[in-house]
């Protein structure tokens, strides 16, 4: 079977890294690269996670690509008190020695897209949406060309989790958010009312430590790590693991209850910024251009997780 070409746009991030494992240690994928983005921790360290990362892997042959330093439009906001000073904080990582790749991840995405089929190249977003927007504005004729977006971001039943209203990739760039929506390309969505349902309890945690490899004790070391906060915050056993769901739905779309929605993004008033505004119940007129996923079978994803890291160094 050929394998599903896609790019992972990331800002690692503990839970980016998780996704970034679980993408290498799947064989239905093909992940052609992985390009980077200022969010959980600026740029100069997100391109230098996302390296390390796949030198845990053993896969230094990945290409790795710095993009945009900071959002469209707003002041680049960081999020150090979830993720750590480095945003990989847990695990003692050498730092990488494969290289950076010298061309920017947008020039990467453009070419990457104009190079394959048609309906060939799927973007999985896991950080802001800073790069993806800037891809479609430079080169539009792209748009049509991409299969799908599959992306983790927003949320509607669970409200936000930097502001009331916001999830922390769509308030970083609201602006670029708002780009991809109306773009018209097939957009999945991960929201945080899915990957709260996705908690790195004391008994997961432990079994991917009990994986005895290199991966599974730093997973484990990164789940205590950025766990912590949401454990204060939310009072659960465990945080919710976020952006590996976005490969997880590539690989079993059959854990995730969805439904087709319109989504706009708020850009303009400060008391809601970043809201992704899901008209759950059709109650406007408004063209559906997202499939959202509400629910998961989160033992399904966990199970599939812990399978998939046992080809993993
Ligand atoms: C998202 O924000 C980041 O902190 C995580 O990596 C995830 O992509 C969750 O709101
Ligand atoms: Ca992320």
């Amino acid at each position: 079977m050929a394998k599903r070409k896609i790019i992972i746009d990331t800002d690692p991030g503990q839970d980016d890294a998780v996704a970034i494992l679980l993408a290498l240690a799947s064989p239905e994928l093909e992940v052609v690269g992985i390009t980077t983005v200022a969010g959980n921790v600026p740029l100069s360290l997100t391109q230098k996670n996302a390296r390390i990362v796949c030198e845990l892997a053993e896969r230094p042959d990945i290409k790795v690509f710095a993009g945009a330093s900071r959002p469209m439009v707003r002041p680049l906001v960081t999020a150090e008190y979830v993720h750590g000073s480095t945003g990989l904080n847990g695990p003692d990582l050498p730092d990488p020695t494969m290289p950076l790749q010298d061309q920017h991840a947008v020039d990467f995405i453009i070419d990457t897209v104009r190079a394959g089929a048609e309906d060939e190249i799927t973007l999985c977003p896991l950080g802001p949406l800073t790069n993806i927007a800037l891809a479609m504005q430079k080169a539009p004729d792209i748009i049509p060309r991409l299969r799908q977006i599959v992306l983790m971001g927003g949320g509607c039943f669970e409200g936000g989790n930097v502001t009331p209203t916001a999830e922390f990739n769509i308030y970083v760039d609201p602006h670029a958010a708002d780009v991809v929506f109306r773009s018209g390309v097939p957009v999945v969505v991960i929201p945080l009312d899915v990957t709260h349902q996705c908690l790195t309890t004391a008994k997961r945690t432990a079994a991917f430590r009990a994986l005895g490899t290199n991966c599974g004790i730093a997973t484990a070391e990164m789940m205590e790590f950025f766990e912590r906060f949401d454990e204060g915050k939310y009072g659960t056993d465990g945080g919710p693991l976020h952006d590996p769901n976005v490969i997880a739905y590539l690989l079993k779309p059959e854990l995730y209850e969805t439904r087709e929605v319109n989504i706009e993004i708020e850009t303009m008033s400060d008391l809601t910024l970043g809201m992704t505004v899901v008209d759950w119940w059709g109650v406007t007129d408004r063209t559906k251009n997202a499939t959202y996923c509400r629910n998961v079978d989160d033992e399904g994803f966990f199970d599939l997780l812990l399978e998939r890291y046992r080809a993993l160094p």
